[in-house]
């Protein structure tokens, strides 16, 4: 059986996040998770983070650190789209995005590795997308910065491998969230004919990948890429 650890997931108040969350618990794990509004579901501890401060991030980690004890295995999940074509997109579409997905997860895996680098122990989980490696018009700044996290994977699995931390990335496909809703009906019909499993995903299947990475079952597999994705980026 999997030991109890301690989790934090990023923007656990909703959607993805908040199945991670909810997944973790229902393991019997100590779970926190960051929100900017709202709370984390029943049984975890939500504390505020913005993911583009450092200074709040590492506040947040202080604050699960002294409820829950050393943090040992950090979910960087929270992400947003500002979708528009490269020649509409403005200077602040890019920055935004990549300040907040890439960024953000730097900021957070740079502030949990030193408590995993002292505990010889950490499991680093970074959500990507299907998006990152396939490609998206419209999506270039996305895309960068989910293609970004395999790289970034990649590179902490040779600095900290040695040391029991492993670090890997899921990449889902098309999941039901309000991000997937806010798209236009003729897109996510589009969308929905390119996926061989012929229908979107649930939060709750990527939270069942997301756990396993993170259990002791998993500790020989570091800079991979598991997508949940019902097909649609074989190859990719
Ligand atoms: N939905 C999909 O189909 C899909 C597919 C592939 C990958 N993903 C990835 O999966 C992750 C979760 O997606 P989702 O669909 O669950 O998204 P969502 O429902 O839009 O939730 C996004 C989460 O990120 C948080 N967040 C955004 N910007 C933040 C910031 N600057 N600081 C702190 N928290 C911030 C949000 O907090 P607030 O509630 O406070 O705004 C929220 O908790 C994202 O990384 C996304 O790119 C999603």
């Amino acid at each position: 059986m999997t030991q109890q650890r301690t989790v934090v997931v990023t923007g656990g108040n909703r959607g993805i996040g908040r199945a991670i969350a909810e997944e973790f618990v229902a393991l019997g794990h100590r779970v926190a998770v960051t929100a900017r509004s709202g709370g984390g579901p029943e049984g975890t501890l939500t504390v505020r983070a913005e993911m583009t401060d450092a200074a709040s991030i590492d506040a947040a980690f202080a604050e699960i650190e002294a409820a829950l004890g050393p943090v040992e295995v950090v979910v960087a999940n929270a992400g947003i789209t500002r979708d528009t074509l490269l020649l509409r997109m403005s200077e602040e579409d890019f920055t935004d995005v990549v300040d907040t997905n890439l960024g953000g997860a730097f900021r957070v895996v740079k502030r949990a590795s030193k408590g995993m680098l002292k505990a010889r122990f950490g499991r680093v989980v970074l959500i990507s997308s299907v998006v990152g490696l396939y490609g998206s018009a419209g999506q270039i700044n996305y895309s960068a910065s989910k293609s970004a996290l395999v790289g970034f994977a990649r590179s902490l699995t040779r600095e900290l491998g040695a040391r029991g931390i492993t670090a890997n990335v899921v990449a889902p496909g098309f999941i039901e969230t309000d991000m997937t809703a806010a798209l236009p009906e003729e897109q996510q019909a589009e969308y929905k004919r390119a996926i061989p499993a012929a229908r979107y995903g649930s939060a709750a299947e990527v939270a069942k990948a997301v756990t396993w990475l993170a259990s002791d079952d998993a500790a020989y597999i570091s800079g991979a890429v598991i997508p949940v994705d019902g097909g649609l980026g074989m190859g990719h």
